[in-house]
């Protein structure tokens, strides 16, 4: 392959922002590529996190319309997707360890195509390295360019070379592209792209661009046809949500949002993630007067020391952080909330971890996603002195996750001998005759009982509460 066949992502380009209006197109498949899949086997890999889970889906259904099906097996693969996460190095290791045990898939089948996406592609760090050690990638795309995947596989089959199609900065929104869903009561709902936050230790704004919103009408639609195919539950999807409209200049918010969602009747509505910035009261009115929105809530955290917030761009205090969480608490008194919190930013001292733990006391979350930092090149912090050794950090992180247990078994412990209604999800993956669901408060339940199926909502007796599972039977 020659140099100006493909252009390298940049994550300099890709940290510029404007001011224009993100321009909205329509998805449409030419004729050439409808058969281009015909007789031949695909296999989605994905990492990460829901964003990614929806661009897998959306990866699916464009698949699925050429004409591709879907396999779970990769020996039995034409082509195998690797959808990819750029947020911690070791996520970036294990893809790349993927990658390497595929090539032995190469000897049997040397039609195979493997294609890297997600996150990983828009580093060019990352897409220089698979284009020199990992000869056996055929494809790269990046998260903007999902929607030329047919026409890059169809250059693969009539060049026989290897595409790279990465594009550093994007602001459009591209509707009616073909979706096809991996659960058939639950459903990731993407109400925008991107995130114009840029935490300094986060590589997220420059891997999805920026904050662009979609068209209500879009949104509330989607959610239309999932109610009439029998779905149960949408989560709302967004880097930030709270920041939802703001780039539409249209006067109207996410708690707007909120309230035009429950309207609609589906029963359960979540959203994710809520950054405490503009966490605003027209969403805490429109979370507490529509019942369809489930109560939970998940509010990063991230460092409970307000040095540690400043250096991270978090733009609030420790007590700004308390100060909405304990009105949040008043205000929505039975639900559950969680965090996530980085340990070991760079040169964060014992007294700012100490912090860290105290603000856990203090907020006694039902869980937390916590994490050691990851040096991600590019950000700003990657750039900070950072004189913390590695095992201290992991012995933070072990205390920390011993406190944050202790509340979880403490916060479940409300739910023993009640009756809580569950959203079923399937049989439990651990054991056969036992099935598995969720509360309204995201709390996942393991329970038995009988002619029970994916998307049912039944009402279980809790028996047992354990720290982050709540044990029960059928109650009906
Ligand atoms: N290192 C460790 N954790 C990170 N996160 C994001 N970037 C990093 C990083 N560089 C965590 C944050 C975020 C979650 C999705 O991942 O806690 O909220
Ligand atoms: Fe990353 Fe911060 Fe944006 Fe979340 S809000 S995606 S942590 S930059």
């Amino acid at each position: 392959m020659t140099k100006k066949d493909y252009v390298l992502p940049s994550l300099n380009d890709a940290r510029r922002r404007n001011r224009e209006k993100s321009e909205k197109l329509d998805f449409s498949l030419d004729e050439k590529y409808h058969e281009l899949g015909k007789n031949k086997k695909y296999c989605i890999v994905t990492h990460g996190c829901q964003a990614n889970q929806r661009d897998s889906e959306t990866i699916a259904g464009i698949l699925d319309s050429m004409g591709y099906v879907s396999c779970d097996d990769e020996k039995t693969a034409d082509l195998i997707l690797i959808n990819t996460c750029a947020v911690r190095q070791g996520a970036e290791e294990k893809v790349l360890g993927e990658i390497g045990a595929l090539k032995r898939l190469k000897t049997y089948n040397p039609d195979l195509l493997i294609g890297i996406c997600g996150c990983m592609a828009q580093e060019e760090r990352t897409v220089k390295l698979i284009l020199e050690k990992y000869r056996q990638v055929d494809l790269i795309f990046g998260t903007h360019n999902i929607t030329s995947l047919p026409k890059l596989l169809y250059e693969i089959y009539t060049d026989k070379k290897r595409k790279v199609e990465v594009f550093s900065k994007m602001g459009e929104i591209v509707e009616n592209v073909p979706v096809s869903r991996f659960m058939s009561h639950k459903a990731w709902v993407n109400i925008m792209y991107g995130c114009d936050k840029f935490c300094t230790y986060c590589i997220v704004p420059y891997t999805r661009g920026k904050e662009r919103s979609r068209q209500k009408e879009d949104i509330i639609n989607e959610i239309n046809t999932l109610i009439r195919q029998g779905y149960k539950e949408v989560c709302l999807l967004g880097q930030n949500v709270n920041a939802y409209g703001k780039d539409l200049n249209q006067d109207y918010t996410f708690g707007n949002l909120l309230n035009d969602v429950a309207l609609t009747g589906i029963p359960r509505i979540r959203f994710m993630t809520s950054h405490p910035w503009d966490f605003d009261d027209t969403m805490i009115e429109a979370i507490k007067n529509n019942s369809n929105i489930m109560p939970y809530i998940h509010l990063p955290i991230q460092s409970g020391n307000t040095g540690i917030l400043k250096k991270m761009n978090r733009r609030y205090t420790r007590e700004e952080y308390f100060e909405l969480y304990d009105k949040l608490k008043r205000e929505l008194p039975d639900f559950a909330f969680t965090t996530d919190i980085i340990v070991g930013f760079p040169n964060e001292s014992d007294e700012a971890f100490e912090d860290t733990l105290s603000a856990v006391d203090h907020c006694e979350y039902d869980n937390a996603f916590t994490f050691i930092y990851s040096r991600r090149e590019g950000t700003p912090a990657a750039l900070m002195e950072d004189l913390t050794d590695h095992r201290v950090k992991e012995e933070r992180l072990q205390r920390l996750n011993e406190k944050v247990a202790y509340y979880a078994n403490k916060n479940n412990q409300r739910f023993k001998d009640q009756i809580v209604e569950v959203l079923v999800d399937g049989i439990s993956k651990r054991n056969s005759s036992v099935y598995s669901g969720y509360t309204p408060e995201n709390k996942l339940v393991n329970f038995t009982g009988e002619n029970i199926h994916a998307g049912d909502i039944v009402k279980v007796k809790i028996t047992e509460v354990l720290s982050f599972s709540l044990n029960g039977v059928l109650a009906e």
